[in-house]
């Protein structure tokens, strides 16, 4: 088979760091890919006005698949202040690159597995009878909804006349908010497209089925947001219906969820949830086996362009180390989706097993393991680095 082109984008901060170290366990696992550079970030923000350029997105377009590190995002003072001096009052304006991307190649499905390894010390416990402490197994895979919901970006400080006088036709604005003077009212809309919410409910369904998961929960609040989340469970209980009987489908409201899974998260398998409660869902779900560094993700479009990133961000104050101390695993794990995806599903469980065994053999273990402090001092006191912990993976595969 013809080797792969990867468009590699570390971005800012520890994206870079863990993005050198999962290439590293790629290539010692025998995966052979040409790796391209993408420029993404906060440096080109600050040097040409744009944290992702026409010349990366050509890149991703033409290539189809990148891995993805992190970025730096800051308010928009500071990133005014930051820009290169001739670029100042040319009316630059920041916006997140990852946020973009993902709205510039629709990459409107977005799956975060969150499963627990066997050993790993920050896995939840939970008291059970008699006392008894508990580590129930967590294999929970999160389907959200990435392009549309809150975070589409549809909203007013004051909105102008028309959207005003519209929303005044609605009985309940005009009771509750009509007295509100308009330059007091802020607005940001919850959006929900039937083809973008069938899209997501199927992957949920597909991979439950594929990967022999019982259930798909959708996690909404259809009792209150009626329309929107309304429209996912309406979908989520037809789609089921006619087309994958064999599994049950639940509905569980956000906020009861949040309290379900402290009390009971191995009964979950799929969960799947438009843009803002799938991002709560799978960060709540990433706290119970290990957190950011463990917390991986995959995002896709409907033409064949694939992302896969750590959740974590670019962590700075980590960033700058002599000696790395983040945890790889998101970025290796994010990079395993991405071996499932062009068909080295082996390889990547191989590498899936490395990492495993690497943590219940329990020697090699990075701070946040260790339930330190991050500081430059960990690796003196007995946390493994960045460097270390990859090779003790690379040492595993076999
Ligand atoms: P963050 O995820 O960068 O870090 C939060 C904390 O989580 C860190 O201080 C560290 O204690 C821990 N952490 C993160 N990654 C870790 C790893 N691999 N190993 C061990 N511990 C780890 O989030 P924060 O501090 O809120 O944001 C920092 C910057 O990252 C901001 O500019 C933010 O906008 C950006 N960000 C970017 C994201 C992305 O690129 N997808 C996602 C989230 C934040
Ligand atoms: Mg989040």
């Amino acid at each position: 088979m013809a080797k792969r082109t990867i468009v590699t984008l570390p971005g800012d901060g520890i994206g870079n760091i863990v993005l050198k170290q999962a290439l590293r366990v790629l290539d010692a696992s025998g995966f052979e890919a040409d790796y391209i550079h993408g420029d993404i970030g906060w440096e080109f923000w600050c040097s040409e006005g744009n944290p992702l350029p026409q010349r990366t997105l050509e890149l991703i377009k033409k290539h189809k698949i990148a891995l993805f590190g992190a970025i730096t995002s800051k308010p928009n003072e500071e990133a005014r202040a930051e820009l290169n001096p001739d670029l100042k009052g040319k009316g630059y304006v920041y916006s997140s690159p990852i946020v973009g991307l993902r709205q510039k190649f629709n990459l409107d499905i977005c799956v975060r597995p969150c499963k627990s390894y066997k050993g790993n010390p920050l896995n939840f416990i939970r008291k059970g009878k008699g006392n008894t402490i508990e580590e129930p197994v967590v294999d929970v895979v999160i389907f959200r909804q990435n392009t549309e919901c809150l975070y589409s970006g549809v909203e007013w400080t004051k909105p102008p006349e028309q959207v005003y006088k519209a929303l005044l036709t609605h009985p309940k604005f005009a009771e509750n908010f009509g007295r509100v003077p308009v330059e007091e009212l802020s607005v940001s809309t919850r959006i929900f497209t039937r083809r973008a919410t069938e899209r997501i409910l199927i992957a949920a369904f597909d991979y439950a089925r594929k990967y022999g998961y019982r259930s798909v929960t959708v996690c909404e609040k259809p009792n209150v947001i009626r329309e929107t989340s309304g429209l996912m469970w309406r979908l989520a209980k037809e789609i089921q219906k006619n087309s994958y009987p064999e599994i049950t489908l639940l509905n569980t409201n956000i906020d009861a969820q949040m309290m379900w899974l402290t009390k009971n998260p191995e009964d979950y398998g799929v969960i799947v949830a438009g843009n803002m409660f799938g991002d709560i869902a799978s960060d709540a779900f990433a706290g119970l086996i290990g957190g950011l560094g463990f917390a991986c993700s995959a995002q896709f479009s409907e033409d064949g362009i694939a992302v896969f990133e750590p959740t974590h961000g670019s962590a700075p104050k980590y960033a700058g180390y002599e000696i790395p101390i983040v945890n790889p695993v998101a970025m290796i794990e994010s990079a395993c989706m991405m071996l499932d995806y062009i068909g080295e599903k082996d390889r990547g469980e191989k590498i899936r097993k490395a990492i495993a065994d690497t943590i219940l053999e329990g020697k090699t273990r990075t701070y946040d393991m260790m339930k330190m402090p991050g500081s430059p001092e960990v690796v003196h006191n007995g946390a493994a680095s960045t460097v270390q912990m990859t090779d003790a993976i690379i040492a595993g595969l076999r």
